[in-house]
């Protein structure tokens, strides 16, 4: 089932979310919702409070969906380590229509359950680093917006309001 996706400057986004102790059916069911919700979308990563859930599970496909393996669910994700740096043009499925560049780390070391509720670590670069530190910032409250420079941020800000006003953006 597609689910509705939450819209910066909505304040549920803002909610930090909490770790599970284990995957129970429910939980189940969300992650294939995410993943519906991710590919109707389409996006290359969802986390759970982005649709009004606040659990740590984020999803990952850098292909969306064009390499049926590169499917990532991650519970409890924690980045271990992060090395080099990398500044690339992001956006965000909470925030349609608007992007900006964002310094990020060059490569991580993540670990997490998976859905079968096994625990592993990935290493992840470039593109796949990216999304990861982006998805786990959301287990945060944390906004690409809010990485941006002061000036862009101030910017972006100001033209969502003015696009919530004339209707245009909800
Ligand atoms: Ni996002």
């Amino acid at each position: 089932m597609v689910l509705p996706i939450l819209h910066y400057p909505d304040e549920r986004l803002r909610k930090p979310s909490v770790p599970l102790a284990s995957i129970s059916d429910e939980d189940r069911v969300l992650i294939d919702n995410m993943i519906a919700t991710m590919y109707d979308a389409p996006g290359v990563g969802l986390a759970a409070p982005q649709v009004g859930v606040h659990k740590r599970i984020i999803i990952l496909d850098i292909t969306v969906g064009k390499e049926p393996d590169s499917l990532l669910v991650m519970i409890n994700p924690e980045i271990l380590s992060a090395e080099g740096e990398q500044t690339d043009e992001e956006g965000c499925l909470s925030v349609p229509g608007y992007n900006g560049n964002i310094t990020r780390a060059q490569t991580v070391e993540v670990s997490y359950m998976t859905r079968e509720g096994e625990q592993t670590t990935f290493n992840a670069e470039g593109l796949m680093a990216r999304a990861i530190q982006h998805e786990v910032d959301h287990l945060d409250g944390i906004l690409f917006v809010d990485r941006l420079s002061p000036l862009k941020r101030d910017m972006i800000k100001r033209k969502i309001k003015k696009a919530i006003r004339q209707g245009a953006y909800r």
